[in-house]
C-alpha cells in the first residue's frame, strides 16, 4: 500500500514535470525568486548617471564587508545610463563606462550576489540612453547571455508611443476610451518583455517601472512583474519619503509572494533626513512588505545608517514568510502587519505633528490583541510586557517605535 502510494505520487510528479510546458515553469522558478521582497542594491539614488564599472565592482565588494550580503540584500542593480549603441544586427553593447558586463556580472556573481539591469520598452531611456523598444527578444537573450538576474524596465520614453497625453496639446485632457487604450498597449509592452524574458530559461525578477499608471496593481502580476513602483520618483526628503509610504494604505490585497508593490527604493543614508526619519523608511517599508533597495553608497556608510538598514528583526518583519502587506489600522499612522506563528509587527509614527515628540497610544484591540501581550521594541532591542490592553508610547519627531507581538 505504502509502496504504491509512494510510486504514484512520484509519476504524478513526473507527469508533472512532463506536462507543464517550459514557460510556466520558469515563471513559477522566478515567482520562487521572489517568494519574499526583493533585496539588494541600485545604483541610481547615489551615483545616478556617474556610476561604472569601478563603482558597481566597489560596491559589491562594500555588500560583503559591511554585512549587507548577510543581512539579506542579494542584488547589485544598475540602473540607467549603462547602455551604449546597437550593433549593426540589433545587438545592444554597454558604453564605455562598462567594458564587460559579462565580466561585470560574474564579479558580482563570485561575491555571491545577483546581478540586475535596467531598460526600457520605448525607444530611449529616461535618461536618454538606447531602450528595448524593437529588440525586446534580443536585448532579453543578450541579458541572460551576462548573466542579469533582474531586470528594472522603466516606461520613459514608451509614454509617446502609448499616446496618454495628446503631445500636440499637453493641456488638453485624453478621452477615457483614449486612456483605456494608452493603458492596455502599456501592458502589451510590459507583457512582451516578460515572455521575451521567459523565453530565455534564465530566471530574471521583472521589476515594472512605470510610477503607477492605469492601476498598475491590478494588472502588474498578470503582465509578469514581481514587483512594480506604485508611485513616481522618491527624494531623499522627509516629505517625499512620508507621502508616498503612507499612501500605499489599501493597495495590501494586491501584494503577495512572487509580486510585490514597489513603493521605490530606500534613501537610508543618502543624508537628507534625520536617523528618525529613516527609521521611518525602514520601519514603513517593512510593514509593507516592499522590496528592499539599498540607495546609498555602501563603501561609507556610518554605524547609523548600518545599525538601520541592517536591522535583523526589521527586515525579518519585511521578509516574514506569509507575505502579508500590513495595512494602517488606526486614523493616526499606526500599521500593522500579520507575521507567521501569529504574531504582528505594529509601527507607531509621529507623523502628525512631526515637529515634536508625542505620545500615542495603541489599543491593543486594534491589532486583535487581548490580555497579556508579549512586546519586543525591534528599535531599542528589548522586550516587555503589556498587561493593561494599551500601551501608550512617546514618538521622536518623524519616527517611529516598531513592535513585535505575540501571545
Ligand atoms: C526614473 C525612475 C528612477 C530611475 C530614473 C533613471 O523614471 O523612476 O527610479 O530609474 O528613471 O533615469
Amino acid at each position: 500500500m505504502r509502496f504504491h502510494r509512494l510510486f504514484f505520487s512520484q509519476v504524478l510528479v513526473v507527469l508533472t514535470i512532463v506536462l507543464i510546458s517550459p514557460l510556466p515553469r520558469a515563471n513559477a522558478q522566478i515567482a520562487l525568486e521572489a517568494a519574499t521582497p526583493p533585496m539588494g542594491w541600485n545604483s541610481w539614488n547615489h551615483f545616478g548617471d556617474k556610476v561604472t564599472d569601478a563603482s558597481v565592482r566597489a560596491t559589491a565588494d562594500a555588500m560583503v564587508s559591511s554585512g549587507m550580503r548577510d543581512a539579506g540584500y542579494i542584488y547589485v542593480n544598475i540602473d540607467d545610463t549603462w547602455e551604449g549603441q546597437r550593433d549593426d544586427k540589433g545587438f545592444i553593447h554597454p558604453n564605455s563606462k562598462f567594458p564587460d558586463m559579462k565580466a561585470l556580472a560574474d564579479y558580482v556573481h563570485s561575491k555571491g550576489l545577483k546581478f540586475g539591469i535596467y531598460s526600457s520598452p520605448g525607444p530611449m531611456t529616461c535618461e536618454k540612453y538606447e531602450g528595448s523598444y524593437g529588440h525586446e527578444q534580443q536585448d532579453a537573450d543578450t541579458y541572460a547571455k551576462w548573466g542579469v538576474d533582474f531586470l528594472k524596465y522603466d516606461l520613459c520614453s514608451y509614454e509617446s508611443i502609448m499616446q496618454l497625453w495628446d503631445l500636440e496639446h499637453p493641456e488638453k485632457p485624453v478621452s477615457v476610451t483614449q486612456q483605456e487604450k494608452a493603458v492596455a498597449t502599456m501592458e502589451q509592452a510590459y507583457e512582451k518583455m516578460h515572455r521575451a524574458l521567459l523565453n530565455t530559461h534564465r530566471p530574471i525578477v521583472f521589476s515594472l517601472c512605470q510610477y503607477g499608471i492605469g492601476s498598475v496593481w491590478k494588472w502588474g502580476a498578470k503582465a509578469g512583474g514581481n514587483l512594480w513602483r506604485t508611485t513616481d520618483d522618491i527624494r531623499d526628503d522627509y516629505r517625499s519619503m512620508s507621502l508616498i509610504g503612507f499612501s500605499q494604505a489599501g493597495l495590501e490585497p494586491y501584494a503577495g509572494p512572487g509580486h510585490w508593490n514597489d513603493p521605490d527604493m530606500l534613501e537610508i543614508g543618502n543624508g537628507g533626513m534625520t536617523a528618525d526619519e529613516y527609521r521611518t523608511q525602514m520601519s514603513l517599508w517593512a510593514i509593507l512588505a516592499a522590496p528592499l533597495l539599498a540607495g546609498n553608497d555602501i563603501g561609507n556608510m556610518s554605524a547609523t545608517t548600518k545599525s538601520i538598514l541592517m536591522n535583523k528583526e526589521v527586515i525579518a518583519v519585511d521578509q516574514d514568510s506569509l507575505g502579508i502587506q500590513g495595512k494602517k489600522i488606526a486614523p493616526l499612522q499606526i500599521w500593522m502587519k500579520p507575521l507567521s506563528g501569529g504574531a504582528k509587527a505594529v509601527a507607531i509614527f509621529n507623523y502628525v505633528l512631526d515637529d515634536q515628540a508625542i505620545p500615542i497610544t495603541l489599543q491593543l484591540k486594534e491589532v486583535g490583541l487581548a490580555g497579556h501581550v508579549h512586546a519586543r521594541d525591534l528599535w531599542a532591542h528589548k522586550d516587555f510586557e503589556i498587561l493593561q490592553g494599551s500601551y501608550t508610547v512617546v514618538v521622536p519627531p518623524g519616527g517611529v517605535v516598531m513592535l513585535r507581538l505575540s501571545k
